[in-house]
């Protein structure tokens, strides 16, 4: 039997929260339900953060419950404090993402506090979404270089993606916000944050700035790591990270794993038509 590993589809918002334009909620809709026909079945649908600080984003609510209800799909949406985790639960999330960093200046810039207080604001935020059976997942940005500081110790990497599994987080997304890392340094900063977190526990998410995005993922697999996040067509970007490029694009993942003779029970034709869709919405020319 094949290997099974996850794909954690971010199009919806990783892709979508750096756009020049915001992109109506209808159509985010609509793209999602093409990611689902594509056969992912964890889709990160929007962000219920502060408009005033990601306008892309506003309309989760009107996203997540388009798809109330809905059997065999995870549709997690980030939630950066008490306030979006009440919005979130109003609109039917079952699944949220807290997100830090391991760069001090990028968790300022990014949510307006230190590293050690966005700790002690996920905490209560992760205890009422687990005790109201919401699943929580983490991320770690900054893992590999910060646009602000530069390098990043994997120590610190390590000691918050621990922290973030403390708080119960049923995976930790470790991510190259601006697509720094090489497959050495990847492997590195894996192995480093391995001794603190299960590694069945960890995911990975690069962005593709220097184009190595697939080589880091093939490293991290010779790890151990079996899930990773990519975007239908590799559009993303975070707007407090300048300079970031988008994601590895989710078509060239399934390439990867098919070619690995990974399960994935993704098409990767239909995962390029979500693509195709959502590049015309933003009047953009995809990739294939
Ligand atoms: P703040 O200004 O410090 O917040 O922002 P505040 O608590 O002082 O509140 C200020 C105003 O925001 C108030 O409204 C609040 O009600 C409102 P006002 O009285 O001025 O009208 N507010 C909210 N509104 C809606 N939803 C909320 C919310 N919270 C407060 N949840 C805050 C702090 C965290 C809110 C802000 O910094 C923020 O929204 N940041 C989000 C940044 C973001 O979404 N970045 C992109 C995602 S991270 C990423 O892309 C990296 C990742 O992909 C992994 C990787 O690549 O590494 C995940
Ligand atoms: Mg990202």
């Amino acid at each position: 039997m094949a290997a099974h590993f996850r794909i954690v589809e971010v199009g919806p918002r990783d892709g979508l929260q750096n756009e020049a334009s915001a992109v109506p909620a209808s159509v985010r809709i609509a793209f999602i339900e093409k990611l689902i026909a594509a056969g992912l079945t964890s889709i990160e649908a929007g962000s219920f953060v502060s408009p005033k600080w990601v306008p892309q984003m506003a309309g989760t609510a009107e996203v997540l419950q388009a798809f109330a209800g809905r059997p065999g799909v995870s549709l997690p949406v980030l939630v950066p404090n008490e306030k979006g985790l009440g919005a979130a639960l109003a609109a039917g999330a079952r699944e949220i993402a807290i997100f830090g960093a391991a760069s001090e200046t990028f968790s300022r810039k990014n949510i307006n506090c230190s590293i050690e207080e966005s700790l002690q604001r996920f905490k209560p935020v992760a205890e009422r979404a687990l005790a109201e059976g919401v699943n929580v997942r983490g991320y770690v940005s900054c893992v590999l270089g910060c646009p602000y500081e530069g390098r990043v110790p994997t120590g610190k990497v390590a000691e918050v993606a621990a922290r973030l599994f403390e708080l119960g987080c049923h995976e930790i997304s470790l991510g190259d916000t601006i697509g720094v890392g090489t497959p050495r340094a990847a492997r590195e900063m894996l192995k480093a944050v391995a001794e603190r977190v299960p590694l069945a526990q960890l995911a990975v998410h690069f962005h593709d700035t220097y184009g190595q995005a697939i080589a880091n993922i093939y490293a991290c697999m010779g790890e151990g790591v079996r899930a990773a996040d990519s975007s239908a067509g590799g559009l993303g970007g975070c707007p407090y990270a300048k300079g970031a490029s988008g994601n590895v694009a989710t078509e060239d993942v399934v390439y990867l794993l098919d070619g690995l003779g990974f399960e994935t029970g993704v098409d990767r034709g239909a995962v390029i038509e979500a693509s195709r869709y959502i590049h015309a919405a933003l009047g953009k020319t995809p990739r294939y």
